[in-house]
């Protein structure tokens, strides 16, 4: 074993350039012990990602699933939703999905009652269904304004408070909204969506004081353009957009934060500038 885990420190010496050896050694003797228990980082724990069936939330979702969770997803077309549980049932974690649409409360109680009776208690939740609306605010109906807001930032409040109280029961929890950089910038055309995305970013700051006290840790993650059917605005050129997959990456970065601490807020951009 003490060769072993002196061969693995050498070895991760390598790629860990800087870092001190007894971390080094630490880091070695979890590999170590992953590689032999065979568990992944969020075995056990259970995901609930709004707007899971595509864009954004689908490669959320499936890199949960591959890190171990059991994952939830919802949205309103059956066709996404049913497509992209098939692709999570691959990870051989627990998976469910729901139609719901989360502007409504009545769909969330469903949907986090149903949820948690299929997988367990939600550990972490993802909210991220979501919709754009570009041009300028003053040529557009009540109607756009009630459609944006609510599902953008009354659907948070609305799934939140569903799924804290279980959260403060035990003690811990993950809570990430996804935002946008629209949400800290003003742009022409932006009023509506802005008005969403920064109202968003003021729950989630007030939502973080409320419940870091309980152990649960929100955090909101403010990508740039990402390369999805969302939006007709930005560049479509690949090498200046972000994937995805980028943004699943931010998540898995704040869920396997070491309980201690935690990533209240990234801002994500392409190197390239649109
Ligand atoms: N793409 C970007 O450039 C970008 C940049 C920054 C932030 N964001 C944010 O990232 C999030 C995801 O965006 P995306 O690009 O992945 O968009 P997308 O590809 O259009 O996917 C949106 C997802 O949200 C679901 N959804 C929308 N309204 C819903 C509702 N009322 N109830 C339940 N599900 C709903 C959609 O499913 P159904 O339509 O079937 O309901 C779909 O699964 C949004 O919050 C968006 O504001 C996007």
């Amino acid at each position: 074993m003490r060769e072993l885990l002196r061969l693995l420190d050498a070895k991760m010496s390598f790629a860990q350039n800087g870092v001190p050896a007894g971390r080094r050694i630490q880091m070695a003797q979890n590999a170590t012990m992953n590689s032999l228990s065979n568990t992944k980082p969020l075995s056990g724990a259970i995901a609930l990602v709004t707007g899971g069936s595509r864009g954004i939330g689908r490669a959320i979702a499936l890199r949960l699933a591959r890190l171990g969770a059991g994952v939830a997803i919802c949205g309103r077309d059956s066709d996404a939703l049913v497509a992209t549980e098939a692709e999570l049932k691959n990870s051989a974690s627990p998976v469910f999905s729901q139609i719901a649409d989360v502007s409504k409360s009545t769909d969330v109680t469903a949907l986090v009652d149903k949820t948690q009776a299929a997988l367990g208690p939600i550990s972490i939740l993802v909210n991220n269904a979501g919709i754009g609306l570009f041009g300028p605010a003053h040529e557009k109906t009540e109607a756009d304004w009630d459609r944006v807001l609510n599902t953008n930032l009354k659907s948070v409040f609305l799934v939140s408070r569903t799924v804290a109280p279980a959260m403060i029961k035990r003690g811990s929890g993950d809570i990430i909204n996804i935002s946008s950089l629209a949400g800290r910038n003003a742009f022409a055309g932006g009023g509506i969506y802005c008005a969403s995305k920064w109202g968003l970013q003021g729950l989630s700051a007030c939502m973080a004081e409320d419940l870091r006290e309980h152990g649960i840790r929100v955090s909101v993650i403010c990508p740039g353009s990402v390369a999805t059917e969302f939006s007709t605005r930005g560049s479509k050129d690949p090498a200046k957009v972000l994937s995805p997959d980028d943004v699943a990456h931010a998540v898995e970065m704040i869920v396997t934060q070491s309980s201690q601490s935690f990533l209240s807020e990234i801002h994500l951009r392409p190197v390239r500038k649109p």
